[in-house]
């Protein structure tokens, strides 16, 4: 299609927005409200373009084919100029003291490309306070230009829904729950709003008084400035009041470092900028990321103090009987390669064990899994997604090949239903399921969820099943069976890409709907109804995490979805496939580089002669051939003396491993332990030598987030105190072992990593500069595949394979003792145990506690209210928090968050694991509930987001504006395009 914009020809797709077509070719046009990730809003009118001799918004107005676009015409030109000149009744220009004047604000941006220079319509200020009640951000009613952009992100972006504006008001404003402060409302503090807010009407607490050379000044001293710029504008006009400002904003980019990076908390690998002024960090802005967009959650867009925090291990420390004392980095060095040493020499190589962190870089994996392999000689080495992800992977190894999410974040958005099984996605992978709700919201995809808990996404489901603990996987294969059985499998499917049919439709014998009621408590219409949704849905998307993966059957119900998404014939396609959630930032990138004991780098075996002749050769060493110990097997081999060492850096252990006393009392038997980190945890308590390390910020390197994005992270600051990047200590010991490794850069240890890795073979720092990223496999020549099987499964015939599982009984079930079952996970605000999150203080302030969720019907009957003290004690340990009553959980079935480090739920959690993995059944619990007797508050205070009352609503519902009696359209004959 072509149009021709102010007489000049230009190629556009059909469909296309006017405004978007303008943008792709850099034509200035004023648009305050309208932000692509937004869509159109409407609300501003500064868009105005004469389209064909009409006024037209040119943000709601596709471009047809041979339409003619001025964009600066008289008419055009009067209309914007009138609508922004409204919009500055709303909004006081004081650019020069203003936090927000950095170059990318849009009201002072437009100002100065409509050349305003005096304003018509007089500053009004609204009759409301600003709103500082919320820790991380403020609202200021006086600066709001009511361009309803933040109640669009909130309403239909992170579709939390807390924000609408209340047209009808003769004084409208943005309103938090219909009219509640901000801090005890229903805001989750993603940060939506804020990132979106063209002005400063909306802004990060940690901006005001700090981004600017005049901002800090007294409120007396800056109120008395505005008023000088308000009294000369008159007379001098803003273009020379701007200009002073420019040059200001010009001044500050010698102060204010913006430096790409990625988050540091879960798997959705969620990147932004972050702003920083020296080490303190005044905002993160995101905007490009291939995940995430304008999107953040709490963690990733407010919770990095921690990384400022006066608690940071900034000098090595060595144990001195019950005491740590401060030592210098050789001092430190030579201990641990001396003890190392001689523990090999004694007892052999299989007596020391390595832990990589899923929460540090690929190259630091890599690097340790190479400690271990090259330099010590031993395959004892594991990460933590043995705790989580390993029976997905296994799962997905044993049926289509590949052991990662078939496709990406966007094709998860873009399903026609998408299946959510044991995952709280809305508070553990955030932003990808903001991608969910917006499109069950907007687009018409149906939800199915199945949890025992009625968490967010179960009260948006369409579906919910509450099936009995553990049973996932009965469920599963009777509807798979009666796919299978009624005719409703995809069959031209499972005729060209399935191998295993008939061997698989023999194994469902056992799982008929009637069994499948009984063992799961659902009703077989609900099966039914699952089946039919399944099977009617062009296109569908599993989504599970650690609700089916921390069972014993966690490899086999993970298995069983993906043979239901076979039969289905949902694989190969956009919008289908299998997406087990990945819980920590890098837990995919961990094991994809080798931190495994079974697995080099790529999932190359250690056992394979050919692959471990390759790694012999690229590191001149011989290499073990036996794969070794996992985690959870390094824990007896501490119990049974045939393990002596162990160097972990970043994994509290001691607290996020099942059946943390048996855990702890193994840690304590080490003959020398060597924990690398960046604070004083309770795993450190029991180490030898502690080794101070620097986190994501003070650091360069590469994640892998849940949809196999590999992303670079970029230095914000320097490592504090004498902290360092872990990558250069584990080269320092590596070194001190007689190992003679030179990476001067991260960048270094990739281009070592990529020849030796087929997944990752095109994998360069320059094909992932700044936003770029690629989601492997990577080829050599730098194509990924976002969609991972296109062509054919992962399979020497390229076919997938229907894979068996049998049922067995869950492990620790209630009996007269223990008689409640007691769930666990993360929250929200939280990150696992709370190390990092508990050090930024606006989260401790809304979420200061762990607690323990008790169902209305149980606490009736034990007379428990909340802010009731329990003790849960298991046949493994006791713990004691207060109780939440609450809906979220039913009948005798418990939750409990694990942000604790006092009273850490795994002190009750077992040693049973899942068979295949030895991932710890973790959600296998049974406990004895004593009431204590003492009560206190409710350990979640009232100003927690869940008391809040959210006000959904279409989106910004910008037609209650038009009808105003005051709301006159721009120029005399606007052609209004109604939205949606
Ligand atoms: S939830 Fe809160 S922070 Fe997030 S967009 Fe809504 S109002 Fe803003
Ligand atoms: S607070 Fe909301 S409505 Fe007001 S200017 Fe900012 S984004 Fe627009
Ligand atoms: S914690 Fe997850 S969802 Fe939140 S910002 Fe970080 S990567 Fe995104
Ligand atoms: S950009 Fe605001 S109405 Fe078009």
């Amino acid at each position: 299609m072509q149009i021709t914009v102010n007489g000049k020809r230009l190629e556009c797709k059909s469909g296309q927005r006017i405004i978007d077509v303008l943008n792709s070719v850099d034509i200035p046009l004023s648009q305050v409200c309208y932000h692509p990730q937004l869509g159109p809003i409407q609300t501003c009118d500064t868009c105005m373009v004469e389209a064909d001799g009409k006024l037209l918004r040119a943000c709601a107005t596709p471009a047809s084919d041979g339409m003619s676009v001025m964009t600066s015409s008289p008419r055009a030109g009067a209309a914007q100029r009138e609508a922004f000149d409204r919009i500055l009744g709303n909004h006081l220009l004081y650019c020069t003291v203003c936090d927000n004047n950095n170059g990318n604000c849009t009201v002072h941006n437009t100002t100065a490309l409509l050349a305003i220079e005096h304003q018509q319509i007089p500053y009004q200020p609204k009759p409301y306070a600003v709103d500082l009640s919320n820790p991380f951000y403020r609202y200021d009613p006086d600066q709001c230009i009511l361009c309803g952009r933040c109640v669009e992100a909130c309403q239909n972006l992170q579709v939390n829904e807390t924000l609408s504006i209340n047209w009808e008001d003769p004084h409208p404003r943005v309103l938090w729950d219909g009219g509640a402060k901000i801090g005890e409302s229903s805001c989750v503090s993603c940060g939506h709003c804020v990132t979106v807010c063209p002005c400063n009407a909306l802004m990060e607490k940690s901006m005001l008084g700090e981004a600017g050379y005049f901002t800090s000044l007294p409120k007396t001293a800056l109120d008395g400035m505005i008023d000088v710029v308000k009294g000369i504008e008159p007379e001098i006009g803003y273009g020379a009041i701007l200009e002073l400002s420019e040059i200001e904003s010009a001044m500050r980019e010698g102060q204010v470092k913006r430096t790409k990076t990625v988050c540091t908390y879960c798997g959705v690998g969620c990147s932004y900028d972050i702003w920083t002024r020296g080490r303190h960090i005044l905002k993160v802005e995101p905007e490009h990321g291939p995940a995430n967009g304008v999107s953040t959650c709490i963690k990733g867009k407010f919770g990095w103090d921690y990384v400022n925090s006066a608690d940071r291990l900034t000098k090595p420390l060595i144990r001195e009987g019950y005491k740590f004392r401060e030592a210098t980095w050789d001092e430190a060095l030579d201990l641990v390669a001396r003890r190392f040493s001689e523990i090999k020499k004694e007892n052999g190589p299989d007596a020391l064990a390595f832990i990589s962190s899923s929460k540090c870089t690929n190259e630091e994996s890599y690097l340790m899994q190479k400690l271990a392999r090259a330099v010590i000689g031993t395959n004892n080495m594991d990460n933590c997604s043995r705790y989580c992800q390993a029976p997905a992977t296994t799962g997905l190894f044993r049926t289509v090949g590949f052991g990662g999410d078939s496709g990406s974040i966007s094709d998860i958005e873009q399903a026609d239903l998408v299946v959510i099984i044991g995952s709280n996605a809305a508070e553990n992978h955030p932003v990808l399921a903001t991608r969910v709700k917006r499109a069950h919201k907007l687009h018409r995809q149906k939800l199915i969820v199945s949890d025992l808990r009625k968490n967010e996404m179960a009260e948006r489901a369409d579906v919910f099943l509450q099936p009995r603990p553990g049973t996932d996987l009965f469920w599963l294969s009777a509807v798979t069976k009666y796919i299978l059985d009624n005719g409703l499998a995809k069959q031209a499917f499972l005729d060209e890409w399935v191998n295993g049919v008939a061997e698989y439709r023999q194994s469902l014998a056992p799982f008929s709907l009637e069994m499948a009621s009984e063992r799961c408590g659902l009703p077989v219409e609900t099966l039914i109804q699952v089946a039919r949704t399944i099977v009617e849905a062009p296109s569908v998307s599993i989504l599970w995490a650690m609700g089916v993966t921390q069972h014993v059957m966690g490899s086999d119900t993970s298995t069983a979805i993906s043979n239901l998404l076979l039969v289905t014939g949902n694989y190969m396609r956009p919008g289908t496939g299998a997406y087990p959630l990945r819980g920590h930032n890098n837990v995919q990138g961990a094991s994809d580089h080798g931190a495994m004991p079974n697995f080099f780098p790529g999932y190359q075996k250690v056992e394979d002669a050919e692959i471990r002749a390759k790694f012999e050769k690229a590191w001149n060493v011989s290499l073990p051939a036996k794969p070794g110990l996992d985690n959870h097997l390094m824990i007896d081999a501490i119990h049974d003396g045939r393990l002596k060492a162990m160097y972990v850096f970043g994994e509290e252990m001691s607290l996020v491993d099942s059946n943390a006393n048996y855990v702890s009392a193994a840690l304590a038997k080490l003959d020398f332990f060597v924990m690398q980190e960046i604070f004083f945890t309770e795993t450190c308590r029991f180490a030898d030598v502690i080794l101070p390390a620097s986190p994501s910020l003070e650091k360069e390197g590469t994640f892998t987030s849940t949809e196999r994005r590999i992303q670079r992270l970029y230095q914000v600051m320097e490592p504090l105190g004498e902290s360092r990047p872990d990558w250069e200590i584990i080269q320092h010991i590596a070194n001190r072992l007689g190992a003679a490794w030179e990476y001067m850069h991260p960048s270094e240890i990739y281009e070592e990593i990529a020849p030796l890795t087929p997944l990752m073979a095109g994998v360069t720092y320059e094909r992932l500069e700044g936003y770029k990223s690629l989601q492997w496999p990577v080829a050599e020549d730098g194509s990924d595949q976002p969609l991972l099987y296109s062509k054919q499964f992962q399979f020497p015939d390229g076919k997938a394979r229907l894979f068996p599982v049998p049922w067995s009984e869950p492990s620790n079930q209630q009996d007269a003792e223990y008689d409640l079952h007691l769930n666990n996970g993360r929250l929200l605000e939280h990150f696992h145990e709370g190390n990092m999150t508990y050090r930024t203080e606006g989260i401790k302030q809304k979420t200061p506690c762990t607690f323990v969720e008790v169902s209305p019907e149980l606490a009736t009957e034990r007379g428990i209210e909340s802010g009731s003290w329990v003790q849960l004690t298991s046949a493994y340990g006791k713990v004691r928090a207060q109780a939440v009553v609450t809906e979220r959980v039913q009948g005798k079935q418990l939750y409990m968050p694990m942000n604790s480090v006092e009273e850490p739920v795994n002190r009750v959690t077992s040693s049973y694991t899942d068979k295949v993995t030895h991932t710890p059944a973790y959600k296998e619990t049974s406990v004895h509930l004593k009431v204590l007797g003492e009560r206190g508050a409710n350990p979640l205070p009232r100003t927690n987001s869940r008391f809040g009352q959210p006000t959904p609503q279409k989106g910004v519902e910008v037609e209650r504006k038009w009808k105003r009696n005051d709301y006159t359209q721009p120029g005399n004959d606007l052609v209004q395009i109604k939205i949606g």
